[in-house]
Parts: structure tokens; C-alpha cells; sequence
């Protein structure tokens, strides 16, 4: 694509889109949000005055539709990821979408379909990855600073006495586990790989929403990993990698790191790596180098980690028992 500046769709105007787009000012004159949806013309109008956006619609289609973006992204809850990103995929434009991409897996691997039958780019915003600090975190890991990583700890929970009601409800993905435990598996994923063995616990209030969900996973090669996540406590937020010569841990919150620490034999060392914004901009710049690439997966955010993640998603869903409308449909597929 010979695009110099890339032009931005957002659908929701809600807490992640309001900083998705305000870090996309950080990318200067390569980045424009050029439209906007919201299920009301107030909102999608309030928010296009903030951004300075020209186009605003009351329903995503009619944004798709008119074709004023190369790439959209999306904000709303998870359950509604699903049907917006495989129409903007079938009209070839492309798709960054939040985390979870999809309930299920199967929707996910139908979006990778999607994505290539179209030729269009389609990435899970999973921002983690795209952090430089992380970055350098994974570079020390693979250069055996510690030795073969044997064993991850992670962790993500919270407690506010007013969760946003989307957490508590069904309906609209709730729980711990789609909305924070994906992050401290994403960090095992990507520190051990993908689990032979999964094992998981959960409490779940009346409405059958994971309040506070344990996991371990087992690897053939004899590494285990401990991840917790949960909407009951303040919990540490730290996520840590230990070999037979050390360990490496990303501090609180381990997702949006300010440093890293590594402890080997030679000492403990706060290792400081520069970053700015809000820490956005960094995945919507590799989409933008994607697209200019003509690529339709981005490197950074690739869909074999997405879609496994997703079947670990499923399984942990499934042992935990929780569940959410349309999974007759699509879990287990
Ligand atoms: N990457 C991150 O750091 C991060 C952080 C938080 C959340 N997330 C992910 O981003 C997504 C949205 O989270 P959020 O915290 O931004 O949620 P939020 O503040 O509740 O915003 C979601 C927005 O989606 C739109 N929406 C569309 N259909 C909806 C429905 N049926 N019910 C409620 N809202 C609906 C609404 O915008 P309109 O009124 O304009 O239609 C709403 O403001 C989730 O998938 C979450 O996992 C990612």
C-alpha cells in the first residue's frame, strides 16, 4: 500500500478508544483518524470534536461503508469484535481489534480466513507485545541471559468498588479471564511457548462471571507456569521468568512496564529502556509498516499467538465453567 498517511477509523468511544486515539497523535503527520462510530451521533460527535475527526457515524457500518479509512480499530466489548472486524475485512479494510480479538477461537481462526481471502491485515491489539521495554525484556530472554527458562509466574488483578459494569456481564464478555487474564498468559506464551497441559480454578459469582481465576501450566520439556488474574484484590501485577541462572521480572504492571529487573550470578540490575505516549502508538505503528508492506499479518502481533491463546482461553473457560451467549455456536470448534 503507497499510503504516506495512514487514515484511522474508530469504532466506540469508550475508555480504550479515547487512548488509542490520543496516542496516535505521538505518530505525527504518519497517523490521521479520519472517522468514527458510536452506537449514538452525540457521542461519535463529542468525540470526532476532541480528535478533530471528520467523519462521524451512528453505526460502524455506515463507516466501513464509506471508505474513508485504510484501517479501523476497534473498542467495544469483546463480544461485538467478532462481526465488525469480518465486515471490514470483507471490504479490504484493514483491522486492528482489541484484546480478545474474538470469544472463542474458532471466531478468530474464521478472521485469519477472512483476513486472507481478502488479502487485508488483520491484528489483535495485544499492546504488550509491541512495548519496547517488554521487547527488550523477551531480546535478554533469548539470548540466554538466565539459561533455558524452566519456570513463569504472572499476574494480573484489580478490585475498583465500582467495576465498569461490562466486567460483571455475561452479555458482554465479563470476567477476569477475557479482560486481564489474557495478558499474563500472553507473557507465558511468549517466555515458554504454548502448554502441553493445562489446568485451571475459578470462582464465579451467581451470573457465572470469573471473579478470580488460577492456572498451571505444564510443558513436556519439564517447565511449569503459575498465572493468576481477578477483579476481588489489588494484586501485585508483576510477571517473571526464571532459568538455572537467573530470573528476569517485569514490575507492576507488568503489562506496561516501566523497567525490568535481571538477577543473575553477577548481581541484581534495573534495566531502563526509553518509551513514551501512552504506549499505543507502538502497536499502531506496526500496523501502519505492516500495511505499507502490503503484509496482512504485522510480525509483532502474529495470529498462530492469537488463536492459541484463544484455545487456551476455551479450555480454561471450559474447566472453570464459565460461558457466554453464542458459545453453542462457537466454543470448541
Ligand atoms: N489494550 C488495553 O489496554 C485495553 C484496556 C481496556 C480495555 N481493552 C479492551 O477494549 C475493549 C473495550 O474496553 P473499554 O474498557 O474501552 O470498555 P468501555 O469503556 O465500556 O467502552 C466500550 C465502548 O464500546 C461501545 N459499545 C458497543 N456496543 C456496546 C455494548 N453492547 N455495550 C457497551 N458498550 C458498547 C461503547 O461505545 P459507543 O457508546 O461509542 O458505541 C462503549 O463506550 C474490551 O474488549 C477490552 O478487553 C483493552
Amino acid at each position: 500500500m503507497g499510503v504516506d498517511r495512514v487514515r484511522w477509523g474508530i469504532v466506540a468511544t469508550g475508555n480504550i478508544s479515547t487512548s488509542f486515539t490520543e496516542d496516535l497523535a505521538v505518530l505525527g503527520d504518519e497517523a490521521v483518524a479520519t472517522a468514527v462510530s458510536s452506537r449514538s451521533l452525540e457521542s461519535a460527535n463529542k468525540f470526532a470534536d476532541e480528535f478533530g475527526i471528520e467523519h462521524r457515524y451512528d453505526d460502524w457500518r455506515r463507516l466501513i461503508d464509506d471508505g474513508h479509512v485504510d484501517v479501523l480499530y476497534i473498542g467495544t466489548p469483546h463480544p461485538q469484535h467478532y462481526a465488525i472486524a469480518r465486515a471490514a475485512l470483507q471490504a479490504e479494510i484493514a483491522v486492528l481489534c482489541e484484546k480478545p480479538v474474538t470469544l472463542t477461537a474458532k471466531q478468530a481462526r474464521d478472521l485469519v480466513s477472512v483476513a486472507h481471502e481478502n488479502n487485508t491485515l488483520f491484528a489483535e491489539a495485544m499492546w504488550m507485545r509491541t512495548n519496547p521495554v517488554i521487547q527488550a525484556f523477551f531480546t535478554d530472554l533469548a539470548k540466554g541471559t538466565i539459561g533455558e527458562p524452566t519456570d513463569a509466574l504472572a499476574d494480573f488483578g484489580f478490585h475498583k468498588p465500582q467495576l465498569p459494569a461490562r466486567l460483571l456481564d455475561p452479555a458482554l464478555g465479563g470476567g477476569s479471564l477475557m479482560d486481564g487474564g489474557i495478558y499474563p498468559m500472553t507473557f507465558v506464551h511468549m517466555a515458554l511457548g504454548n502448554p502441553d497441559e493445562l489446568k485451571a480454578v475459578g470462582s464465579l459469582n451467581d451470573d457465572g462471571i470469573d471473579l478470580n481465576v488460577a492456572m498451571s501450566w505444564r510443558y513436556d520439556s519439564g517447565a511449569v507456569a503459575a498465572i493468576t488474574c481477578g477483579l476481588r484484590s489489588q494484586h501485585p501485577f508483576t510477571a517473571s521468568v526464571s532459568g538455572p541462572e537467573g530470573s528476569l521480572l517485569l514490575p507492576s504492571r507488568f503489562h506496561n512496564p516501566p523497567y525490568y529487573i535481571r538477577s543473575t550470578a553477577a548481581g541484581q540490575e534495573r534495566v531502563d529502556v526509553p518509551a513514551h505516549g501512552l504506549g499505543y502508538h507502538y502497536e499502531a505503528a506496526e500496523v501502519m509498516r505492516a500495511l505499507r508492506a502490503g503484509q496482512i499479518e504485522c510480525p509483532a502481533l502474529p495470529h498462530a499467538a492469537t488463536i492459541e491463546i484463544l484455545e487456551l482461553l476455551d479450555q480454561t473457560r471450559r474447566q472453570i465453567g464459565v460461558s457466554y451467549p453464542g458459545d453453542d455456536e462457537y466454543l470448541g470448534g
